[in-house]
């Protein structure tokens, strides 16, 4: 199998591309993608201030790297969410590459610790409260995610999610007609209230298996474990169902998730969107002044829960 493009031996093919690639031009059509899905979507500028949200895994790193490749300008926050031996490896990882690849671009490296802040990782935290480690999770990344950008003036936020995510996540909405979060599935999400980050993933044009080999060839290390929490997760059998129609068929994914962006971003398909509603009927938190659409963000609320719980299970002094 030779590269399409210069004839020396390919390194991977793309059925969905219905090419070849050596490593070379494999690292040029991956940048080149980024880059269409930046232009695109109107993500940034290079004179705009980009954070990077790590995980440790192989999509937000090989993002970084991408970004940082590509001349932006892009820091990164990684948050620790105390799961055992897990984070403790994600963490090592996302270390590793700002201390090398990412210090090399003069790129700094932010670090949110959940234990220091709310005394109990993702787990115990969750179980105080009464939720879904899930959902108890997401609630303290896109907290902190906002946060971070707030405080630290970045124009935008950056997160690793890749075609399969972002198919898998619609393939979820539409099955069960989820038609509120249908438009909040944009790549590039505008700022919710002003002096807040805009949300981008500029991923969405490549599928997990072609960051996979650009996290390789480019000697990216990244933690290949999943989060251990998402064992059994719905997105996980999405995601395989998705991969059994792309076998059949290279191509449906991607017809799948541009196809809904496509019609999406015709003006007539949505004359006001929830995201637009959601966004009129936001104001700031009492507590804590992050953007919400009741009088305590849901952060400050379950803090304040998982404060309440805590102190009723002291014994008595
Ligand atoms: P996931 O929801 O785990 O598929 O992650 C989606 C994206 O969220 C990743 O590509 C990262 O950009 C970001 N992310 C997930 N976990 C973390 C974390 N612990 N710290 C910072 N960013 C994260
Ligand atoms: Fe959030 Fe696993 S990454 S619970
Ligand atoms: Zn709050």
């Amino acid at each position: 199998m030779n590269c399409t493009k210069c004839k020396t031996k390919a390194v991977i093919d793309l059925p969905r591309h219905n090419a070849a690639f050596c490593k070379g031009c494999f690292n040029v059509f991956v940048h080149d993608q980024t880059a269409k899905a930046i232009k695109s979507q109107k993500m940034f500028g290079k004179d705009d201030r980009i954070l990077v949200a790590v995980s440790g895994g192989k999509d937000s790193l090989a993002l970084w790297d991408i970004l940082l490749k590509l001349g932006y300008k892009a820091d990164a926050l990684y948050v620790n969410l105390g799961i055992g031996a897990y984070s403790e490896e994600s963490h090592r990882k996302v270390t590793k590459f700002a201390e090398t690849t990412a210090a090399a671009h003069g790129a700094t490296l932010h670090v949110h610790t959940v234990q220091e802040e709310a005394g109990a990782g993702i787990k115990e935290l969750a179980q105080l409260i009464h939720r879904p480690a899930c959902s108890t999770c997401g609630t303290i990344k896109r907290y902190q995610f906002n946060r971070v950008a707030l405080e630290h003036k970045y124009d935008v936020m950056a997160t690793g999610h890749n075609l399969d995510d972002e198919a898998a996540r619609l393939l979820g909405n539409v099955l069960r007609w989820q038609e509120e979060y249908l438009d909040k599935q944009a790549p590039s999400l505008p700022a919710s209230l002003e002096g807040f980050a805009k949300k981008v993933k500029p991923l969405y044009r490549l599928s997990e298996r072609e960051l996979a080999a650009y996290s390789v060839l480019n000697r990216i290390d990244y933690i290949v474990e999943e989060c251990p929490m998402a064992k059994g997760a719905r997105t996980i059998l999405y995601k395989e169902v998705l991969n059994r129609l792309e076998t059949e068929s290279p191509g449906t994914k991607q017809a799948f998730y541009w196809g809904f962006l496509d019609k999406q971003s015709k003006p007539e398909a949505a004359p006001t969107t929830m995201a637009e509603r959601d966004q009129a009927s936001l104001h700031p938190c009492s507590v804590c002044q992050q953007p919400t659409t009741a009088e305590v963000c849901s952060y400050c609320k379950m803090m304040a829960r998982a404060k309440t719980h805590s102190a009723s299970s002291c014994p008595p002094v």
